[in-house]
């Protein structure tokens, strides 16, 4: 906790400088200021008399910040009725971010909101000479995010992959990547021609990432959640069993090989008091 500074503690009130509507459930705001963010890190999003709620942050060029986030409750349907200029806390930047080596072959693989971080570390390995593959998934073409602003990027394969079928591969984005680890195995030189796999999304998506990266020997780190509250180390609501650690500092972005070791990986979470709820499909 120490090494969070108090500014960073304390929420600091930020103009809503531009609204972007991306789908009928779904927006994204521009802040007229930058945090200091990193990719894969979060910022706690504060509306005076509401709620604080985690989100990640979309984008951080060191002159605005985004958040993109969808309307699914109390906080979030309040947030939605804001407006250009209005204000908004933000506290932050909290927890860990995205690692990468200059020139990298990386896949990143994004479902729902995930697809925000995952245009931000886009973004930025790109500007670092990585190659990357992006699996964007959705339930169909309406819900999918952040198509343009990847397609715009150089060094950019874009893979989509809809449960509809009504754009790209019909099913899931972790087949997609299946296929795609399948079909460049590791070589003689005991290397992958895809060096890691940054993941966002669901977490039953990110348990099946754990799998599949697993099995394939390859490097992941990916973005879990739990329900946060101060964001830096101190109330203990986002610790996970049985390790002990917290996910608003040792997260939310964590490696695979600490990640198999997590056992409510996948299984359960917890609510704001503590009460346990098993994911769906698990
Ligand atoms: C690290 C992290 C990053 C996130 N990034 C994004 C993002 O970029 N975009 C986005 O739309 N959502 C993001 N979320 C989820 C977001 O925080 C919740 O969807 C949001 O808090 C819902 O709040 P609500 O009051 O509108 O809904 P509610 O109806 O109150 O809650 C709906 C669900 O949201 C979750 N939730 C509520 N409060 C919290 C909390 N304090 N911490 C964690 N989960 C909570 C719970 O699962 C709850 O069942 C992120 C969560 C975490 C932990
Ligand atoms: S949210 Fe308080 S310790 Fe993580």
């Amino acid at each position: 906790m120490s090494h969070i500074e108090l500014q960073s503690r304390l929420p600091r009130t930020y103009h809503i400088k531009e609204i972007k509507q991306e789908t009928e459930m779904v927006r994204t705001y521009t802040f007229d200021g930058s945090l200091g963010a990193k990719p894969g890190q979060f910022v706690m999003v504060w509306l005076p008399g509401v709620d604080e709620v985690p989100m990640s942050v979309a984008y951080d060029d060191g002159a605005e910040t985004k958040i993109t986030f969808f309307n699914v409750g109390d906080m979030t349907a309040e947030l939605a009725t804001c407006k250009v200029g209005d204000l908004v806390g933000l506290r932050g930047p909290f927890g860990t971010c995205y690692e990468w080596k200059p020139g990298q072959h990386i896949a990143l693989v994004a479902g729902g909101y995930g697809a925000a971080p995952m245009y931000f570390v886009a973004k930025e390995t790109v500007g670092h000479g990585c190659t990357l593959e992006v699996i964007v998934g959705a339930r169909g073409e309406e819900h999918l995010l952040y198509l343009e602003e990847l397609e715009a990027l150089p060094h950019v394969s874009l893979h989509i992959a809809t449960n509809d079928g009504s754009v790209g591969y019909k099913g899931f984005n972790t087949d997609v990547l299946q296929k795609m680890l399948d079909s460049c195995p590791v070589g003689a030189d005991g290397c992958s021609p895809i060096d890691q796999v940054f993941a966002c999304g669901p977490e039953m998506m990110l348990k099946k990432i754990s799998e599949i990266t697993a099995a394939h020997k390859i490097p992941s780190q990916l973005s879990l959640e739990r329900y946060m509250k101060c964001g830096y180390g101190l109330c203990g609501n986002c610790v996970v069993d049985p390790l002990g650690i917290r996910l608003c500092t040792d997260g939310p972005v964590i490696k695979n090989d600490v990640c198999v070791k997590i056992e409510e990986f996948g299984k359960y979470h917890r609510d704001g008091v503590g009460r346990k709820h098993e994911f769906k499909g698990s």
